[in-house]
């Protein structure tokens, strides 16, 4: 036995990847990303922005990959608790499309590397009618930092992984922080109601480590084998899960080669089912309430056609069982929130499926983490 000291193995830390290491480090993230800015009563502090949120009028969020996906999540929990319209673009569309905005537009630009061309030139385009600029980033004194009005910084720690999952995570709870924020500030919403999701929020690096102990070697061997002579994917959610599904599937593509889309559920007698046999599984993100229900009935229609499903699901729902192969459990969060929970199994689906084709998860082919040219 031979200790292996090179830099590489002293910064994985006796994990076999990058992206599995930093997968496993999102409790410690996001505990990160929130500590100083929500106090134990669930009351935000966004102050350190030094921007006055209450005269925001509309919000455009740009991005680019993973950082979009955090954006669609954005807008949900925006409108949902603050009441004000967003739009959500992706930033290489938006610079060219001409947009429409003014002064009481907050325009907020994620990206992880702070350095994307196309999210800085959405920046520019959005100036020209007068947008304010709220960068949300992972770089302290990326080239973003210098361009927006205020920052938001994420904290997740430096990421090596292409494939983003600590970033995307973070990002959303900042999100979750500038909505909580806006509605504040806005009285969109009880103050007593907020603080009640400020506190499931405070306790969501708690979740995300719950969720990942349910997720054992067995259940994950499952789902890796319902992958087995795939030849796509598709993965399916309503409401905040249909971003997660989007997510789900670019992990799933980038690092594992597999042609996958992500659709709203509703969406899939409208095309999708047509890819749908038994070479072609399907990813369920069910979710709560109504849209579970709803979901669940979309997932049938694909199984009477042969689909194979995955179903992520909270833990011990008894019809996710009775549907699926596999099942991947989520623990229970107030359901605004659960993305952070439900993203997290499919960030381990996307890494063990690579894994089992034998695949660099950590340097995909194509890629880059940060992508500087246009
Ligand atoms: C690249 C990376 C993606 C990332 C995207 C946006 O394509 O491979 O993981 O989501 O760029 O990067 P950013 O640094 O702006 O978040």
């Amino acid at each position: 036995f031979e200790v292996d000291w090179s830099a590489e193995a002293i910064e994985l830390g006796g994990y076999e990847d990058f992206m599995l290491k930093e997968i496993h480090e999102q409790p410690a993230a996001l505990q990160a990303t929130l500590a100083g800015r929500l106090d134990a009563g669930g009351r935000v502090d966004l102050s350190e922005l030094g921007l006055d949120l209450s005269g925001i009028e509309r919000v455009v969020i740009v991005a680019c990959g993973t950082a979009y996906h955090a954006g669609l999540l954005g807008k949900s929990a925006l409108e949902r608790l603050a009441r004000v319209p967003v739009e959500v673009a992706v930033a290489s569309e938006y610079r060219y499309g001409d947009p429409v905005g003014d002064e009481g537009t907050l325009v907020v630009a994620i990206s992880q590397s702070g350095e994307t061309t196309d999210t800085l030139a959405a920046i520019e385009a959005a100036r020209a009618f007068g947008a304010r600029v709220l960068a949300v980033t992972n770089t302290q004194g990326s080239l973003i930092t210098r361009e927006a009005d205020a920052v938001l910084l994420t904290k997740a720690g430096p990421e090596v992984g292409v494939a983003a999952t600590k970033t995307f995570l973070t990002q959303v709870a900042a999100l979750y922080l500038l909505a909580l924020g806006v509605a504040g500030v806005r009285g969109a919403r009880p103050a007593g109601e907020l603080e009640e999701i400020g506190r499931a929020l405070r306790r969501s690096p708690e979740k995300v480590e719950e969720g990942i102990e349910l997720l054992g070697e067995r259940l994950m061997s499952e789902a890796v084998g319902v992958f087995a002579g795939a030849r796509c994917a598709l993965f399916l959610g309503r409401g905040q899960s249909f971003p997660v599904a989007l997510e789900g599937a670019l992990k799933l593509k980038e690092i594992s080669y597999l042609p996958a889309e992500g659709y709203p559920a509703g969406e899939m007698k409208h095309g999708p089912i047509a890819l749908v046999d038994e070479q072609c599984p399907v990813v369920a993100i069910l979710g709560e309430g109504t849209l579970r229900e709803k979901t669940l009935s979309n997932v049938e229609e694909t199984v009477a056609r042969g689909a194979r499903v995955i179903a992520v699901a909270n833990e011990g729902d008894a019809a996710a069982e009775r549907i699926a192969q596999s099942v991947l459990p989520v623990p229970t969060v107030p359901e605004i929130l659960s993305p952070l929970v439900s993203a997290v199994p499919l960030q381990f689906l996307a890494y063990h499926v690579a894994k089992a084709r034998g695949l660099d998860v950590d340097k995909p082919r194509n890629l880059a983490k940060s992508v500087t040219v246009e």
